[in-house]
């Protein structure tokens, strides 16, 4: 639990005699918490390594750099995606994985984030984390003497915008100036497409019931930084023109999907019609699952627009970029 150790974090991996020894410690650990935590301009860096993998020509002709190398992951929550593109990327990269699961671990049954991070730390070079509460992330970066990787939370999901705006200008060139269009439930997913908005430049309209809004202190962030973030108040004004339609399931993992939060999400689903507002070649995303029929359409998930299936691949060519970033730039 946050707040329940009792020890300062470590600094060095793997030991606390590298000092004595003379050995100079290692530099600063790159955590990938969120994008809010990191420049525009290593942002940009991390996805040119994916692209730079993703077409065969790895940075400093090293199709391997990761050899030797060990990724472990911790699921308090399901996944399907970021489980099997983490674990491809790290083998591809010639390097090994290890995966717990929260309930089957002993943070199951109490053992802290803490003491976790410091035993992990001694085993593996970078640790991936996917849970509840961003707390808890925070947490393992602070004890963690190794890179700590941000998997998802309740309040954010940054690896799979990374992989999103790989796909937006694989398809369509740099996403900088044009109009993303979110429409559902102000979520973690959205969270982090405000802050990519700032970071990358580009207009983001939402359009999300003002109960389930996005939460004040990311949009007031973005203000701050000068974005282009607007909430509108129905999906079609926020879709009309957009080059690219965003949207997510209605219900998250953890949360209940009652009758009230389907009424009031009924008017935000992307279908032909809505999709019709949007540029002509407008491209549309959601960072799956789907619940098909709630949120999207299969004539939108399976349409014209859709491009759900490179952005998922492409979660595996953009965490390359991540890891890579993490351990070896
Ligand atoms: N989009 C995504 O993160 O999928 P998983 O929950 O399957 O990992
Ligand atoms: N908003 C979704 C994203 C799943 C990848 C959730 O948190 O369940």
């Amino acid at each position: 639990m946050a707040g329940q150790a009792t020890h300062p974090p470590r600094a060095n991996p793997r030991g606390n005699n590298l000092k004595a020894a003379g050995i100079r410690p290692p530099p600063r650990l790159k955590h990938f918490l969120d994008l809010d935590r990191i420049d525009p301009r290593t942002l940009r860096r991390i996805l040119d390594f994916g692209a730079a993998f993703k077409r065969g020509k790895p940075p400093k002709g090293r199709a391997k750099p990761l050899a030797g190398r060990t990724l472990a992951m911790i699921f308090e929550k399901p996944s399907t995606r970021t489980r099997a593109s983490f674990q491809v990327a790290m083998q591809e990269l010639g390097g090994q994985v290890v995966v717990l699961g929260g309930p089957e671990s002993q943070l199951g049954r109490g053992e802290t984030i803490a003491d976790t991070a410091r035993v992990l730390s001694r085993y593996a070079d970078v640790i991936m984390i996917r849970t509840d509460d961003p707390a808890k992330l925070r947490e393992m970066a602070a004890y963690a003497s190794v890179p700590v990787i941000n998997g998802l939370t309740d309040q954010s999901h940054p690896c799979q915008i990374m992989g999103d705006i790989m796909t937006f200008e694989e398809h369509r060139g740099s996403i900088q100036g044009r109009t993303v269009a979110w429409s559902g439930d102000g979520n973690n997913v959205a969270a982090s497409w405000i802050q990519a908005a700032a970071r990358f430049r580009f207009r983001l309209r939402l359009a999300c019931p003002k109960e389930l809004a996005p939460r004040p202190a990311v949009l007031a962030w973005a203000k701050g930084e000068g974005a282009e973030v607007t909430l509108v108040g129905d999906a079609a004004a926020a879709v009309a023109g957009a080059d690219l339609v965003v949207t997510d399931t209605w219900v998250s993992m953890g949360q209940t999907g009652d009758k009230r939060r389907r009424r009031l999400l009924g008017p935000y689903r992307v279908d032909a019609r809505l999709m019709a507002r949007a540029k002509k070649d407008a491209l549309f995303m959601h960072c799956l699952p789907a619940h098909r029929g709630e949120e999207v359409t299969d004539a939108v998930m399976d349409g014209p627009h859709s491009v759900v299936w490179d952005e998922a691949e492409n979660r595996l060519h953009a965490q390359k970029g991540i890891l890579y970033w993490c351990l070896a730039d």
